[in-house]
């Protein structure tokens, strides 16, 4: 099944790739900036998630600029290893830079989630923050993810949901559609970018929608997580036994 790129966002990959490339050396600022700091806590609750041991490999798809990929790492108490994959080179480069500094053994591949370079069942593990997000076919990745993983891999999707529900979701909304653009083009400089986010958000399927299509993927008993307030979800799911 393909899906059809939502109508008014173009998520073909050279466009996706030169959204990253230009906003990359702002992207982790402008990460603690809009969240107030909680995209640290998410992904240390994706990293919990997976719950990675010793001895094991994870994929961290869509690395950019490494952080769940080192939370995954610092989990495991650094006795899993680690491979950060992401198809945009100014995001691994700060990424590389990041793992280098903390003496983090983590190796990185350039890398295209619809076409992942891993033979099939190659990972314990695999985690996604905010990137599948923007594949051009959700399917197709998705799939690639099952394909990679062992049987009875774990896959983690960290994602934000189109519509939070609860008492601060006028709040929220405020934030991610008014707030979020705003402060983004201010600090990147880049007005396009930041309003591509509560774009793609607001168009995303919602948590047991994203589910279905896991489900549809191959893997079996998929959770969901809600985070603050549901503002987004960890969505943990298993590829089954063959
Ligand atoms: C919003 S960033 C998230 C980075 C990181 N996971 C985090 O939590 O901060 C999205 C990343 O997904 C990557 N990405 C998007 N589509 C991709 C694809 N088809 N293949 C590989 N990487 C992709 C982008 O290059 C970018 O680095």
């Amino acid at each position: 099944m393909n899906e059809a790129p939502p109508q008014g966002i173009d998520k073909a990959a050279g466009k996706i790739q030169a959204m990253f490339s230009r906003i990359a050396p702002r992207y982790d600022l402008l990460n603690r900036l809009l969240s107030g700091g909680t995209d640290v806590a998410w992904r240390n609750e994706a990293a919990r998630l997976l719950s990675p041991r010793a001895g094991e490999i994870h994929l961290d798809l869509c690395s950019g600029t490494g952080d769940l990929a080192l939370a995954v790492a610092k989990r495991s108490g650094g006795r899993a290893r680690v491979v950060a994959a992401d198809f945009t080179f100014e995001m691994l480069a700060i990424g590389q830079e990041k793992f280098r500094r903390r003496g983090a053994g983590i190796p990185e591949t350039g890398a295209d989630g619809l076409h992942l370079p891993f033979p099939d069942r190659t990972f314990d593990g695999a985690t996604a923050a905010f990137g599948v997000r923007n594949f051009e076919d959700l399917d197709r990745g998705l799939g690639e993810l099952w394909r990679v993983l062992k049987p009875g891999g774990r896959l983690v999707v960290l994602e934000f949901t189109p519509e939070p529900t609860g008492p601060l979701a006028p709040i929220v909304r405020f934030h991610v559609k008014t707030l979020v653009p705003f402060l983004g083009r201010l600090v990147s400089k880049d007005a396009s970018a930041y309003q591509y986010l509560p774009d793609s958000v607001g168009r995303w399927p919602a948590p047991e929608a994203l589910a279905a299509r896991m489900r549809s993927a191959g893997f079996a008993a998929v959770d969901i997580h809600l985070l603050a307030f549901g503002i987004a979800a960890a969505h943990v799911a298993r590829k089954g036994a063959p």
